[in-house]
């Protein structure tokens, strides 16, 4: 008798292991699954096409910004956009990835960059050639060879330029919000 109720604690202390276990096992698959959803999508603001994921944004800052603020891109994410001017003058509004998408287009320049040891090029929209931006590429990997930054190297993307997925999706829930009523 005493051996029968040791098999039935046993038995249910299997129960309990078993169960545990996949529940660890299913806690593991969320946090997986959550490192590779895609909070956003930045698109081309002038073609709609896609230019980089909410993901790959990160922040660091210029020494030549003249401001900087914290824009709110998405629910979770928080984007620094800092305000750059070029030698002729003109002001830009630009937030950084690390991956985007561009035209392959000619040589690093070295001169006149926004973040120290970095060469830079602009960056265009494949699909409609307006600028997006720039490449940035640390200086000793700035090749002619090197056509876009390297690991070490990132995007500056015109905020003006860039719009989310997102936000154009929010504003066609407006719209039929709006035929709806
Ligand atoms: C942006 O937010 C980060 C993290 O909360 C903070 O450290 C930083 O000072 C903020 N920058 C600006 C310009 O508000
Ligand atoms: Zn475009």
């Amino acid at each position: 008798m005493k051996c029968n109720q040791k098999h039935k604690f046993m038995q249910i202390s299997l129960i309990v292991f078993i169960v545990s276990l996949f529940a660890c096992g299913a806690r593991a698959e969320d946090t997986n699954e959550e490192e590779t959803v895609i909070e956003d999508f930045f698109i081309c603001r002038t073609c709609g096409n896609d230019v980089s994921v909410a993901n790959l944004a990160f922040d660091k800052y210029s020494p030549f910004a003249l401001s900087a603020t914290n824009h709110t891109f998405t629910d979770t994410r928080s984007v620094l956009v800092q305000e750059v001017e070029n030698p002729l003058g003109i002001r830009f509004h630009i937030f950084l990835v690390k991956q985007a998408s561009c035209i392959k287009i000619q040589p690093w320049t070295h001169k006149s960059t926004w973040f120290p040891g970095y060469a830079w090029k602009v960056c265009v929209c494949p699909k409609c050639h307006t600028l997006l931006g720039w490449m940035f590429e640390p200086v000793e990997s700035a090749t002619a060879e090197q056509h876009f930054p390297t690991h070490a190297g990132f995007y500056a993307l015109i905020f003006q330029n860039i719009i989310t997925e997102g936000y154009v999706n929010s504003l066609l829930m407006k719209e039929k919000v709006l035929r709806d009523n």
